[in-house]
């Protein structure tokens, strides 16, 4: 392909690719399917790699992030990030327009939104494009989030239109999507860790990860509230938020009812009381609705308290609780032996779902609230996902009543239960014959993102167990059609499938088979790291402590984890029966390119490159076991410049001395 045509190639499917997004993330309105969209990135990829010098450096191929930020630079907020006065009842907000009609003359016109429950940013773009993302923080001073909120899907990087101010800053909240939030719970199931129980704090802990390439598989989402500025082309709030969405933002619309106007306490009223009932519907958590006064010119009059406006307010709804009957706990056991007490309640109606479970989380929980069977109890759902005890009605227990006994053995196989220092839940230490954790296994190593094997299922495990086919994740290769066939319910092509599923699973990467293996705390991406830098899994089972975390990525409780699990006879056993089925190495492919010549040596890379792509050249110095850094230090050892070295970069490298290379001396580097 020529120049010419690449270049107008990459300029055009950036485009495409930049809508499609904007319909998918921003108005959830898919205009096309996941696989044309994949097609087209990849089609940009690939033109990428041949011609880094017309990538845009906010491509749509760059939401995957990469940047790591070691410690958050601290920022001062141009303008102060200030909270919000709290009312609870219609009292509170009619004081709230008392007082303020009390400081302008005209008819008010409020605004009410959604009180979105998540973590606020301040993102500030200059000639259209993002250039800063800072945290609340002290709301005078914030952390500079940057890299990781430039993989948030529903943020442009470049906005949309040209009547967007020279510079501003827009503020808003992330949150996980309800759906999402459960997704990676269920992850943390399948890896053996425990629940985040609160998607508010858990999106706070996933901006604060040093690596943005994580954040970027976090599917992170935003929504939009206010506009700030010198000289902003808007007279209401209301306007400013209606431009922000044609420039681009996901902002609240009156079709879906996140927005209204209101002239009214009445009106304003409707909002809430719809909201109230509503919220439970909402993929996202919402924990009031805010209210403000549309007119700029009328904000200014009314003014600001020193820590809030006073032409806004926050009506919070009430954490929704009811009471019912406890009629029974009863004790979980998850894939990882974890014993999790489970309440048993009289059915009744809860945040819009009939509530007959809540979670009494471990022992110690069960005694602070001294909970019973047959007790009368409050349960509550605030921003936990699953609804909890929070109380006990003890006027009503009956007299003969006694604590709850918390159980000390297995309620699936009566092995008696562990719980080592510092750990809040019990265990069933019977990995290898307690039901629950024979079968998990089995299905963690089946899972999509583990071994993926078509045909096998939740029930078919349960059906080999319980015919003894299949006791452990070996045993699956050892299966013939014939066994297979002769199940209840098995017809040829139910059989076939599985042993084609099986037979195809042999091909998967090496870093999907460790995942699949089910060490405790190795998730995707520890296994995609200990894959890389181990290359195989004996290196793996022989490493020592020390070797394992002076791994990338690799704590303490990963590294004993891993040492536990290659300790015990019955894994030992597993993988070398596992070793002629399944790839236990890195493939030549990704074995070729790798070697140590790095080893130690810490790279910066800045610029445009003609050789690699940015990301190839990340690649490349971690496969050669390197490290690569997003920001310049002392500690740098090498910065590898391509074309357009940002002038910063360039001004603090001379400042530390770090030696700066081109690609060629690079490549030289790894020859
Ligand atoms: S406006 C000066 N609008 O709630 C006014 N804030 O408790 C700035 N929040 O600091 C805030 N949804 O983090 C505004 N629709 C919304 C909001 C909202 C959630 C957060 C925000 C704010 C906090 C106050």
């Amino acid at each position: 392909m020529k120049k010419g045509e690449a270049k107008h190639k990459i300029e055009q499917i950036s485009e495409q690719l930049r809508t499609h997004n904007y319909s998918y993330y921003v108005l959830s309105e898919p205009s096309i399917s996941d696989y044309d969209f994949d097609m087209l990135l990849e089609e940009l990829q690939k033109l990428e790699e041949q011609f880094p010098q017309f990538a845009f450096e906010d491509s749509p191929t760059k939401r995957v992030g990469g940047e790591i930020t070691k410690n958050f630079k601290t920022v001062k907020h141009k303008y102060q990030m200030l909270s919000l006065g709290n009312s609870y009842s219609k009292e509170d907000i009619v004081d709230f327009e008392t007082r303020i009609k009390k400081l302008v003359e005209n008819e008010l016109e409020y605004i009410c939104e959604l009180k979105y429950d998540g973590v606020a940013i301040g993102i500030t773009y200059e000639n259209g494009k993002l250039v800063q993302a800072v945290t609340r923080g002290d709301g005078v001073q914030g952390d500079d989030i940057t890299a990781n909120v430039k993989t948030i899907r529903s943020i442009p990087l470049q906005l949309k239109g040209n009547d967007y101010p020279d510079e501003f800053e827009i503020r808003g909240e992330l949150f996980y999507p309800k759906n999402v939030f459960e997704a990676l719970n269920k992850e943390r199931e399948e890896i053996g860790e425990d629940l985040y129980a609160n998607a508010r704090n858990t999106a706070s802990g996933t901006l604060k990860m040093q690596d943005s390439s994580i954040v970027a598989q976090r599917k992170l989402d935003c929504y939009l509230y206010f506009v700030l500025g010198e000289n902003l082309p808007f007279e209401t709030h209301y306007e400013s938020i209606e431009k922000a969405g044609e420039w681009g933002f996901k902002i609240p619309t009156e079709k879906r009812n996140y927005i209204r106007k209101c002239k009214s306490i009445d009106e304003i009223f409707e909002f809430i009381n719809y909201w109230d009932k509503e919220r439970n519907n909402l993929n996202f958590e919402i924990d009031g609705v805010v209210i403000k006064v549309n007119n700029y010119a009328r904000q200014e009059e009314i003014g600001f308290t020193a820590k809030s406006p006073k032409w806004a307010i926050a009506y919070k709804f009430k954490a929704e609780k009811v009471s019912t009957k406890l009629l029974e706990i009863t004790y979980q056991v998850g894939r990882t032996g974890s014993i999790t007490p489970v309440a048993n309640l009289q059915p009744v109606l809860l945040a819009g779902t009939t509530v007959k479970r809540a979670s009494l989380h471990n022992a110690d929980q069960i005694e602070k609230i001294d909970v019973r069977v047959n007790d009368t109890v409050f349960v509550e759902k605030g921003g936990e996902i699953i609804p909890k005890i929070v109380g006990v009605e003890v006027k009503q227990r009956d007299i003969f009543s006694e604590p709850t006994k918390y159980i000390d053995s297995c309620p699936e196989c009566e092995t008696t239960l562990v719980r080592k220092d510092g750990d809040a839940k019990h265990y069933c230490p019977n990995e290898w014959g307690c039901p629950p954790q024979i079968k998990g296994k089995m299905q963690h190593f089946i899972s999509r993102k583990a071994m993926n094997i078509d045909g096998l299922g939740e029930e078919t495990i349960d059906l080999l167990f319980k015919t003894g086919l299949a006791i452990t994740i070996a045993d699956l290769y050892e299966l013939n059609y014939d066994q297979l066939f002769e199940l209840e319910s098995f017809k040829e092509k139910k059989s076939q499938n599985i042993i084609d599923g099986l037979i195809d699973s042999k091909q998967i990467p090496f870093e999907r088979v460790l995942y699949g293996i089910g060490i405790r705390y190795v998730g995707e991406t520890v296994a995609k790291k200990l894959a890389r830098q181990f290359k195989n899994i004996d290196k793996i089972s022989s490493a020592s402590f020390e070797e394992l975390i002076a791994a990338d990525e690799i704590g303490d409780k990963i590294a004993e984890s891993i040492i536990y699990f290659f300790s015990v006879g019955e894994n030992v056993e597993l993988i070398n029966r596992l070793r002629v089925h399944v790839q236990f190495e890195l493939s030549e492919d990704q074995l070729a390119n790798a070697t140590t010549k790095l080893e130690g040596l810490i790279f910066v890379v800045s610029g445009v490159f003609s050789k690699f792509s940015r990301d190839e050249l990340k690649n490349t110095i971690e496969q050669n076991g390197g490290k690569v850094s997003s920001s310049i230090s002392k500690k740098t050892s090498y910065i590898v410049a391509g074309e357009n070295m940002g002038p910063s970069k360039l001004a603090k490298a001379e400042k530390l001395e770090v030696t700066i290379i081109n690609e060629d001396k690079f490549l030289k580097l790894i020859q």
